[in-house]
């Protein structure tokens, strides 16, 4: 400990690493998707600028792909103590007690990335991540990802196609309800699996950002994917709150900084990941896209937006209202 003390009090001083040896403090970083996905990309550039800001006093091991936890585990273990920062998408908080993270997951709450961030980087966001320190957890940033489309084996031009279909969602009520409210079966699945069960028709469809889809390679197994942007997946970085207050004070000052910059990464990286991941579906021949009209959009919206209404009561209608205050979203205008 007093090595330890000694060696940070040297990076305090701006002398490098390598001139001294002490155990660092070890971060395992553990997340659900691929490397090469905004979260992945973010995870990585999080331990880059923390290693270097720290001077090597902190090291980050990145778990990508649940290779150490699936996403049920990872919020256990994190609240255990077993692994230190996460960044679970926003609609997984609900089994932790924590539902009004799920207003992310109303349908077509948002318009775009830029009311979107008009929430999570403002007021509204910070003290919905104030609400996780009860449960032992700081929330850090809010992690873009981007705005999801239907895939199934058959098509979906209308909310009617959905109808009867085994739909994997995340562990979600608002998801459930938004696939009650087509008529189709929702099915809450870890991520980890899948693809195993769209290859193996345990699940006919699912609902994903472009750059999930695409890393796991869904599209090999689904035919169809429409482009309906009908919700948001995005992320929040947490971390075990009893572990980052006991952290020296200039080696949390550096993590901040890391944080912040990460997430400004995270943020200007997601659009253009996701674009990317669907020009690669759409190379691949494997999935037909498909681009609904105006007026299909406005059919899907006009079946899905009644879910706002119907989750008040879990959410909180004062904290919807809030985000239609910041956004501008009006149910009554479709
Ligand atoms: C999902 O389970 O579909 C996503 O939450 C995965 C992720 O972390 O983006």
């Amino acid at each position: 400990m007093k090595i330890r003390t000694l060696f940070l009090g040297l990076i305090a001083a701006g002398l490098s690493a390598t001139a001294v040896a002490a155990d660092p403090i070890v971060i395992k970083f553990s997340h659900v998707v691929a490397q090469d996905t905004p979260k992945g990309k973010a995870a990585e550039k999080f331990k880059e600028l923390a290693e270097k800001y720290t001077s090597g006093a902190v090291k980050v091991e990145v778990y990508a792909n649940s290779t150490l936890y699936k996403d049920k585990e990872e919020m256990e273990a994190l609240q255990l103590g077993a692994v230190q920062l996460l960044a679970p998408s926003l609609a997984k908080f609900g089994p932790l007690g924590v539902r009004e993270f799920e207003v992310f997951d109303l349908p077509y709450i948002f318009d775009g990335y830029e009311a979107l961030n008009k929430v999570t980087q403002g007021p509204v966001g910070a003290q919905l991540l104030a609400k996780l320190e009860p449960k032992g957890i700081k929330g850090l940033a809010f992690w873009d990802n981007g705005f999801k489309s239907f895939s199934a084996n058959t098509p979906i031009k209308k909310p009617e196609d959905l109808r009867g279909k085994k739909m994997r969602i995340q562990s979600s009520k608002v998801l459930e309800e938004q696939m009650r409210e087509v008529k189709s079966l929702p099915q809450v699945m870890a991520f980890s699996e899948v693809y195993q069960a769209l290859q193996t028709g345990v699940v006919d469809g699912t609902e994903n950002p472009h750059s999930n889809l695409f890393t796991q390679k869904m599209h090999e197994v689904q035919k169809h994917m429409t482009l309906t942007d009908h919700g948001y997946l995005g992320y929040a970085v947490i971390t075990n709150k009893k572990f980052w207050d006991g952290l020296p004070a200039e080696v949390r000052t550096q993590l901040d900084k890391a944080m912040v910059e990460s997430t400004a990464y995270a943020n200007q990286i997601a659009k253009e990941e996701n674009d990317k991941a669907l020009a690669g579906v759409r190379a691949s021949g494997k999935t037909e896209v498909y681009t609904p009209t105006a007026e299909e959009k406005a059919a899907f919206k006009k079946a899905l937006v009644p879910v706002h209404k119907k989750m008040e009561s879990r959410i909180g209608a004062e904290l919807i209202q809030s985000i239609y205050k910041e956004t501008g979203f009006d149910p009554a205008k479709l």
